[in-house]
């Protein structure tokens, strides 16, 4: 019995496993592979932590590098983001959203889902450096959501939509939903100030 709610809990898609097994586009340092732009998110103390690197040719991702000390989600969601930003345009890269990754991958089990989060912020902080470093002007940059939660990579947008919808009104739901605030836990005190402001916004009573 408890074996078989083991294996119930442990559902993975091929394409899942086979991007864990096989992840593409790794960064090996050996290599001498130079980025054009580099992003970092997350933190080794909370245990997820990834490193993006990008190489660029006429305003397109020409090639991509990643390292991670997630899970076998975090690899497969990150391995899988690489895939589809290599040849996207700089626009396009920077409005990969965690949803369109886990789709790709067939999805990924529901509380597998913050898992998933910090390899878009990555890229979209590694076409920032190219931008900055080259010293062109960046036009996304503010446009795009807010993490809130550095280490988990959770985003304000993230939350309003999660109170928004009625799903997470709670501290503890949001939390459990997205993992916020389950590693260095600094951000528990805003995560709470935003989930008020979004609840009195969106307040249906
Ligand atoms: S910033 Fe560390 S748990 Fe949210």
């Amino acid at each position: 019995m408890e074996n078989r709610s083991f294996m119930a809990q442990w559902v993975y898609t091929d394409t899942v496993k086979d991007h864990f097994m096989n992840p593409r586009n790794i960064w090996d340092e050996k290599e001498g592979w130079k980025a054009d732009g580099v992003g970092e998110v997350g933190s080794l103390a909370c245990g997820d932590q990834m490193r993006v690197g990008i190489q660029v040719a006429d305003g397109k991702i020409s090639d991509i590098r990643w390292l991670t000390y997630g899970c076998a989600s975090a690899i497969a969601s990150t391995s899988m983001m690489s895939e589809l930003a290599k040849g996207m345009t700089l626009d396009e890269a920077y409005h990969l959203t965690p949803q369109m990754i886990t789709d790709s991958l067939g999805g990924l089990p529901e509380h597998k889902f913050h898992c998933s989060v910090l390899g878009d912020k990555a890229l979209r902080a590694a076409i920032d450096d190219y931008l900055e470093k080259t010293g062109q002007p960046n036009p996304y940059k503010g446009t795009i959501a807010r993490i809130i939660c550095e280490c988990k990579g959770v985003t304000d947008v993230q939350i309003e939509e999660l109170v928004k919808s009625g799903e997470c009104l709670t501290f503890e739901a949001l939390s459990a939903k997205t993992g916020c605030s389950t590693a260095c836990g600094k951000c528990r005190g805003r995560i709470i100030e935003l989930l008020e402001d979004y609840k009195h916004i969106y307040a249906k009573d």
